[in-house]
């Protein structure tokens, strides 16, 4: 089945079907495994990455696989359809995906909706991102549009600077850019938790093509401006480890186990560079226990699976929780 399709199939199934006796087809138990991190007490370090529940509609079913937190987005202001199909790909061979969805959503009303009709309770990240055809001069905007509208809702808020999908979007995360951004959200931050009488916590997600340089320059910036965690990483530009494989020279970004040392290699300078004053969830390639062991062991407080889940399902969850 094209995987798109079998994407969209899915989550469709997850969502009418997670009230029903069906779901016992995926519910699980898991040990308990509890952690704080941010301020906030997860019942497990293993987290559903961005960009899989991208509208939040299969919240329910995917907290009945045990996961210890589920993060929903990107999620922009208004909805977009995204880049032409097809737009994804798997590369079975290495476990692979490459994607260039470029943030199709239903914009941000719809997924705070998607929310608030479900049941779960437990920890919810919400990734917020910018619309295609808005202007990088005004990218900021649709930031604190997206925070606004997502604060009540989230445990923790996820700024999306990484995607390679967003013409433009991976400048956010140097320089000028970078610092403006960062000192607008936690201006935005200030402001909603007097409103609210709530701190939601504020989480970076960077990308894995990034120079020690590069990297110490952002953590600096993340330190100055007291940004409460970092994602390390999103999807990788590189295609050293498919080559000549077929779609491996689809534009996009890749993930799975073939990103895996790229993004324990950012976690693991990023945690020197942070000095343990931010904590950091790791995702890239996380497809296995000793996999999310050495992300832990690279510096990470948490992690996220995406592509992992997509090869081995539920089962990944479990596999790893009740062994950490
Ligand atoms: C199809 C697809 C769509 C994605 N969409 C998003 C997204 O909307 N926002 C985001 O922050 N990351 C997105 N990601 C990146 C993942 O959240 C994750 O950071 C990356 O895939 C590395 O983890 P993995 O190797 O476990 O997949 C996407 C990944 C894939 C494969």
């Amino acid at each position: 089945m094209d995987a798109e399709q079998a994407h969209d199939y899915s989550l469709r199934m997850l969502r009418n079907y997670a009230h029903t006796p069906v779901a016992a087809m995926w519910r699980q138990k898991v040990k308990a495994n509890p952690v704080e991190v941010m301020g906030i007490q997860f019942p497990n370090p293993v987290g559903l990455a961005a960009g899989l529940d991208k509208n939040a509609e299969c919240i329910d079913a995917f907290a009945q696989m045990g996961f210890g937190f589920i993060e929903v987005g990107t999620v922009t202001p208004r909805p977009q359809p995204g880049n032409p199909k097809p737009r994804l790909f798997r590369i079975a061979e290495k476990e692979a995906i490459i994607n260039r969805m470029g943030f199709n959503n239903q914009g941000v009303d719809y997924l705070v909706e998607q929310v608030k009709q479900a049941n779960y309770q437990g920890v919810l990240g919400i990734n917020i991102g910018k619309n295609k055809d808005t202007p990088e001069e005004q990218a900021v905007n649709d930031y604190v549009t997206c925070m606004r509208k997502v604060y009540a809702h989230a445990s923790y808020i996820t700024v999306n600077i990484s995607s390679p999908n967003t013409p433009g979007l991976r400048s956010f995360q140097h320089g000028e850019a970078l610092d403006k951004l960062l000192s607008s959200l936690k201006k935005e931050q200030a402001a909603l938790t007097t409103k609210h009488g709530r701190y939601v916590p504020i989480a970076v997600k960077i990308a894995p093509d990034l120079s020690n340089e590069e990297l110490r320059l952002m953590a600096t910036s993340f330190l100055k401006h007291e940004i409460d965690a970092v994602i390390a990483t999103n999807t990788t530009l590189s295609r050293d480890a498919v080559k000549g494989l077929p779609h491996a020279e689809e534009a996009g970004g890749l993930s799975g186990a073939v990103l895996f040392d790229a993004s324990t290699r950012v976690v693991r300078d990023l945690a020197g560079y942070l000095e343990n004053k931010i904590p950091i969830i790791a995702a890239g390639g996380v497809d296995s226990y000793a996999a999310a062991r050495a992300k832990l062991a690279a510096g990470a407080s948490l992690v996220q699976v995406y592509t992992g889940f997509i090869y081995h399902g539920p089962k990944l969850i479990s596999d790893i929780v009740n062994r950490l």
